[in-house]
């Protein structure tokens, strides 16, 4: 079962409103997400954003299956890197500013379950890790291929660097 991060906390802390415009940069699963839709209601607008095109299809489900139909805000579920969010908002021409961005970094619950994906301590699976299937590097090749200079490079650069 997922389990939504500090859900009630990010709720009070953000307070969205009716007819708020919110940006939920890595969606998930959907679960911050369909609180998000509860409130803004149909004057609303949710845009909802995540690089796994299968989380976005399973945020698409929650939020069909938990938020009223009559009283959804317009909702839009895209499959992209946060990173291009300017890209993202030059497609989806919404002509007013945001009220609320939110952020859930990291991977999902789902990732870690599901052992396809690599990302799993638990159960066996083919060292991949890729959030986003649009990219072909996956870890394995990264740890069978590189050099161990590029590999200490690349510990450095993301882990261990300081300012
Ligand atoms: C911790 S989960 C979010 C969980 C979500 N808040 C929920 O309630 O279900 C983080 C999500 O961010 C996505 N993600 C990671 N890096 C991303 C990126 N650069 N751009 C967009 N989404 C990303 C992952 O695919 C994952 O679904």
């Amino acid at each position: 079962m997922h389990i939504p991060v500090l859900k009630e906390d990010v709720i009070r802390v953000l307070s969205p409103k009716r007819g708020d415009f919110v940006v939920d940069l890595t969606a998930g699963g959907g679960g911050h997400s369909v609180e998000f839709a509860k409130r803004l209601g149909k004057d609303g607008i949710l845009v909802l954003i995540d690089w796994d095109e299968e989380m976005i299809k399973k945020a698409e489900r929650k939020i069909t299956e938990m938020v009223d139909e009559k009283d959804r805000p317009e909702i839009f579920f895209i499959t992209a890197n946060f990173a291009d969010i300017d890209e993202v908002f030059s497609e989806i021409q919404i002509d007013r500013k945001p009220d609320i961005f939110f952020a859930d970094l990291g991977i999902s619950s789902f990732h870690l379950e599901e052992g396809t994906r690599g990302f799993s301590f638990r159960i066996e699976g083919p060292l991949d890790m890729r959030i986003s299937r649009s990219i072909k590097l996956t870890a394995k090749e990264v740890v069978m291929n590189f050099s161990e200079r590029q590999l200490a490079d690349i510990i450095y650069r993301y882990a261990l660097r300081k300012k």
